[in-house]
């Protein structure tokens, strides 16, 4: 089964996030793509299966740098993608005033666009507890969903 990565960090928490969920992943057989948010555009997004997405939050409930092209063209787009299904952790901090910013947004937009949640977002306040255990919890639902198709 692939999967494919998607992350945006300013000073590599979300990175570490990601790689982690790549490594597990990949040692439980799942073939894996991990890149920049900005490595996709929409006509490479739209036709992805199993997205995990791992962002942080910058400025005020911004996206950060590496993913702002990306979220712009997600932002601006109509297209549904039903097939393209997907799981989010958000990390921020709540003595921010918009919590998990960059996270809410693109989760909310996904659901506009009829993608498929498999697994609840994921909020992190300063720091990663709980994406170890997200992470195991969304491959088995990516899996048992794969199963059922
Ligand atoms: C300048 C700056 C602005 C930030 N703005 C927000 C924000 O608006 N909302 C939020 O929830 N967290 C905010 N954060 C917290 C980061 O999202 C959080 O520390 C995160 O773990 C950083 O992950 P990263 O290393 O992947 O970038 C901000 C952090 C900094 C340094």
């Amino acid at each position: 089964m692939i999967l494919d990565i998607l992350y945006a960090t300013q000073t590599g928490n979300a990175e570490e996030v990601a790689q982690n969920l790549n490594a597990l992943a990949k040692s439980q057989g799942f073939i894996t793509t991990i890149n920049e948010m900005n490595f996709h555009n929409m006509s490479s997004f739209r036709v992805l299966k199993n997205v995990a997405i791992v962002t942080s939050t910058y400025g005020e409930g911004e996206v950060p740098e590496m993913g702002i092209e990306f979220w712009n063209e997600l932002k601006a787009t109509n297209i549904k993608m039903p097939k393209l299904s997907y799981g989010l952790i958000a990390l921020g901090d709540k003595s921010h005033e918009i919590f998990c910013g960059a996270g809410k947004m693109i989760a909310k937009k996904l659901e506009e666009l009829n993608c498929n949640k498999i697994i609840e977002s994921l909020e992190c306040d300063g720091d990663t507890r709980g994406t170890k255990e997200w992470s195991i919890k969304f491959l088995e639902n990516l899996k048992s969903k794969n199963k059922d198709d």
